[in-house]
């Protein structure tokens, strides 16, 4: 057994009712699924999961990568595949996280 961390994507999909906005109501549910879509397409096993709020709510559907990855802004599913590409460049991958 490995006990390097899996990468991981979570995905806000919080719905804050009467509020100006939130990820949920912006497509973070559809954005979960596409990039459930685009990894699988691209092999790579990495762990999606939906959570709450990650407190930037008028800046969603946001995203935050783990271990040690970015919190991104103004995601969507129509640009998962840009997103996934953008995180294969940029996300740093020495300090054990599995390729
Ligand atoms: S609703 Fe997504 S960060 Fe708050």
């Amino acid at each position: 057994m490995s006990d390097t961390p899996e990468p991981t994507l979570m995905i806000c999909t919080h719905r804050r009712l009467g509020a100006a906005g939130s990820c949920g109501a912006g497509g973070g549910e559809a954005l979960s699924d596409a990039l459930r879509r685009d990894l699988a397409a691209r092999g790579l096993g990495w762990n999606v999961t939906e959570i709450g709020c990650l407190g930037h709510c008028l800046h969603g559907p946001n995203v935050k990568a783990a271990p040690n990855g970015p919190l991104l802004h103004h995601c969507s599913a129509e640009h998962s595949d840009a997103l996934i590409e953008r995180l294969l460049a940029e996300w740093p991958k020495s300090e054990g996280m599995k390729d």
